[in-house]
């Protein structure tokens, strides 16, 4: 229309573009950097926080207090710089934009008002062309904006992206296979390292080739020295890591061949942490099986002597274990987890140090629970506590990823062996 209305003041308009466009690409280079730099900046912040937060014992315990705040000051600085950056580089793109379009307007109308004074020009057209213009610079100012957003959103989408192209470390099969259904009868399913070799991304071989059979039904204790790869053990019959060559066989399917779904009930591991959720203490036995009824969840709870410490919770079953008085000690908390796992029934259960919290005058207590737990199912038991290895149909001993020794508890302390010097100490540090 302004081209039409008047060609030498359209052409005014026009030329006006090419700095128009100079400007944004200059802007799009230096936005791109400035909010990837910010994103990361965002992120330092975040992660240092939670961290923190996380570790606030530890933090007060070594009075870090100082030391962490003056990291944080600085991450926050860096953040509070790139925020300058990005703020500056978006103030001069809309700047450099408004002088653009205000010296276009400014140029018309002086070249315009000249004309109008020498009567090329009528007044309508001249008042036409300013009102148009008005149009045609409002929606590039928006233009700025949007383009900002979607920077600051970019760099941010870039951070998503990265996380979301993590491939698993342990993939869901194409095409799940299911377990054969267990026999009435059937105490658990049995399982099979079959020459397992194992290495964690980073780091040497942790397990050199493993071969394990453990029958449905048997209590296995593993023990050895920290480090000689028992929990590595646990999560790859767990599945939180498939093996680098060879294969884990739950009564003779691959885990790999099994749906997440599957596995679960399958395969439980519970682990020294205990983590509970937010909810209530019946909500977190529940965790495997959300809708199990109250009576089946109190009865795992009696069964492995959780019912007495809960019914003394200020809402019993019902506490929020967040809220306060929902406050639960640790030897509580792995109470709770054996409650879950039996709930869960699966037909094998894996316990790495999940007794380290349980106090020891409720030793026999511990025994008791650990028996309903473990019975009518394949059960590989960890512990550092040999009293929970007597319990075991089985002990293996392992040293550096191998197994060096194997063989009933009775036999292996009579023997002359690893285990028997453990059980020697053991029974002496206990007079
Ligand atoms: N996520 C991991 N990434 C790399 N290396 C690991 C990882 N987890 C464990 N390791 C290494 O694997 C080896 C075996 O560790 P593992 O946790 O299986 O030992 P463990 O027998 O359970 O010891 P502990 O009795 O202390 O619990 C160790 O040398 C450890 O450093
Ligand atoms: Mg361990």
């Amino acid at each position: 229309m302004l081209l039409w209305l008047d060609l030498g003041l359209g052409a005014v308009a026009v030329a006006s573009f090419v700095p128009l466009y100079l400007l944004v690409r200059v802007y799009q280079r230096r936005a791109v950097r400035v909010y990837a730099v910010r994103s990361t900046a965002i992120a330092r912040v975040i992660v240092k926080f939670v961290e923190t937060m996380n570790g606030i014992r530890p933090v007060r315990a070594f009075r870090r207090e100082a030391v962490n705040d003056a990291d944080f000051r600085i991450l926050n600085q860096r953040h509070e710089r790139s925020n300058g950056d990005a703020l500056l580089e978006m103030a001069r793109y809309v700047t450099g934009s408004r002088l653009v379009a205000n010296t276009a307007v400014a140029v018309i109308v002086l070249w315009g008002a000249s004309r109008v004074a020498d009567g090329s020009l009528e007044l309508g057209v001249l008042a036409a062309a300013v009102l148009y213009l008005r149009r045609l610079y409002d929606p590039i100012d928006r233009l700025g904006m949007f383009l900002n957003s979607y920077q600051s959103a970019a760099a941010s989408l870039e951070k998503i992206a990265g996380l979301l192209a993590q491939t698993p470390s342990v993939p869901e099969p194409s095409t799940p296979v299911q377990l054969p259904a267990l026999e009435s009868e059937q105490p658990g399913r049995e399982v099979v390292f079959d020459g397992v070799r194992f290495a964690y991304r980073t780091g040497g071989e942790v397990l050199p080739v493993f071969d394990l059979t453990l029958p449905a039904g048997q209590t296995v204790a593993v023990v050895g020295s920290t480090g000689a790869g028992k929990s590595t053990l646990a999560k790859l019959l767990a599945r939180f890591y498939d093996p680098s060559d060879g294969r884990v066989l739950l009564d003779g399917v691959d885990l790999r061949e099994l749906s997440g779904p599957e596995l679960r009930r399958g395969v439980v591991m519970v682990t020294q942490e205990a983590f509970l959720f937010s909810g209530t203490v019946a909500e977190n036995i529940a965790i495997g099986r959300p809708d199990a009824p109250r009576e089946e969840i109190e009865r795992a709870a009696k069964a492995i002597g959780a019912h007495d410490f809960i019914s003394a919770l200020p809402d019993g079953y019902d506490t929020d274990v967040r809220k306060r008085g929902g406050r639960i000690s640790a030897g509580q908390r792995q109470l709770v987890a054996f409650a879950r796992a039996l709930l869960a029934d699966p037909a094998v259960l894996i316990l790495d140090e999940a007794t380290s919290s349980l106090d020891v005058p409720g030793e026999q207590a511990v025994q008791r629970a650990m028996s309903t737990v473990l019975r009518g199912r394949t059960a590989v038991v960890i512990a550092h506590r040999l009293s929970t290895v007597e319990i075991a149909d089985r002990v293996l001993v392992m040293e550096h990823g191998r197994i060096v020794e194997d063989g009933p508890p009775a036999e292996l302390v009579a023997g002359t062996g690893r285990f028997s010097d453990l059980h020697r100490a053991w029974r002496d540090s206990l007079v």
